[in-house]
């Protein structure tokens, strides 16, 4: 009745944007993503203490804002006559600020209800529950370079390479900590209904999956960050191009993407990444990690700086 999960967020490189179902929180595209070791959630999850409702707490807070969302999650991998839960979570990053804490979030709550409740979940169906409550956190039920893709009905998670074939170095530089003002569920439906983009966007996600696959099965890192910095930049395009727009990054997140691009003409291996925040990923190699560190604390409005290797799967232990 009771178990842990410790869970890491993924960045997708090939970005999911867009549903294809909204009741069974369905991707529209495919997506390939890098799993985050350095960062972490951890969740514990009791359902022994006869409680009158479920109760949440992240980094040590009482938060009612992502209670539904838990509880949905619980009825999902439980059933809707399960016993009230009390739920801890924590977090080493700053989180609903575009650094994916609902994929660590979600995978983790969702290896711990299953371990808490002793089921055998395989992969494929861990990553369905977790996908129906947050898109993103499908990816995270595996590590290294995981891909994702679109079956009928459902999704399938798939490894393209572990966490020490191809081992890459993300430098996370924070611009803002603040919590985004759209969620990105709400800003994608949005994207879909408004922007004259988006049609363009779901028809080339197919030959960008294609040519980032081939890149990680060759280990080419320059062609990984080509069609990568491609792909965010579409993705973003189609946000800015919704009514109204919406748009997550700052002056800070311009300026680092300039950065790189310097770092680029001198022939430092790097490219950069965002999601749905004004945070920027910085993909490099692990030599040229300190590099990057240092370029990337220079700029004016980083807050913070933050790095990560390729991490493995949600681990968890039951009765606590
Ligand atoms: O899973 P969600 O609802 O947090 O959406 C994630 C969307 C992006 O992070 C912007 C892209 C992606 O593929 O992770």
């Amino acid at each position: 009745m009771q178990a842990m999960a410790r869970s890491h967020p993924n960045i997708a490189l090939i970005k999911y944007w867009g549903k294809r179902d909204t009741t069974k929180n369905l991707p529209a595209v495919d997506s390939l993503s890098l799993t985050l070791g350095g960062l972490w959630t951890k969740m514990k999850i009791d359902l022994s203490l006869n409680l009158d409702r479920d109760e949440l707490i992240i980094n040590g807070v009482i938060d009612e804002p992502n209670l539904l969302r838990v509880s949905q999650c619980l009825d999902l991998v439980i059933g809707k006559n399960r016993k009230f839960a009390k739920i801890i979570s924590e977090c080493n990053f700053p989180i609903s600020a575009g650094l994916a804490s609902s994929s660590s979030s979600f995978s983790a709550l969702v290896v711990a209800a299953n371990a808490a409740m002793k089921k055998e979940s395989n992969t494929q169906l861990l990553a369905a529950q977790a996908g129906t409550i947050s898109g993103s956190a499908a990816r995270s039920i595996l590590g290294g370079i995981v891909e994702l893709n679109n079956i009928s009905n459902t999704i399938r998670i798939k490894q393209l390479s572990n966490a020490t074939r191809w081992p890459l170095s993300v430098v996370i530089a924070i611009t803002d900590k603040n919590k985004k003002n759209i969620s990105s569920s709400q800003a994608m439906n949005l994207s879909s209904r408004s922007s004259p983009f988006y049609s363009a966007w779901i028809k080339n996600q197919s030959p960008d999956m294609k040519e980032a696959r081939l890149a990680v099965k060759n280990k080419d890192f320059d062609k990984l960050a080509a069609v990568s910095e491609h792909n965010c930049l579409k993705m973003h395009s189609v946000m800015w191009t919704t009514k109204p727009s919406v748009v997550y990054w700052n002056a800070a997140t311009l300026n680092c993407m300039h950065a790189i691009r310097d770092l680029q003409q001198i022939g430092e291996p790097v490219f950069f990444t965002m999601d749905a925040g004004p945070q920027i990923k910085a993909v490099c190699l692990p030599e040229n990690e300190t590099r990057i560190i240092k370029r990337l604390t220079e700029i004016d409005g980083v807050v913070s700086i933050m790095k990560s290797g390729l991490g493995e799967a949600p681990t968890s232990s039951a009765d606590l």
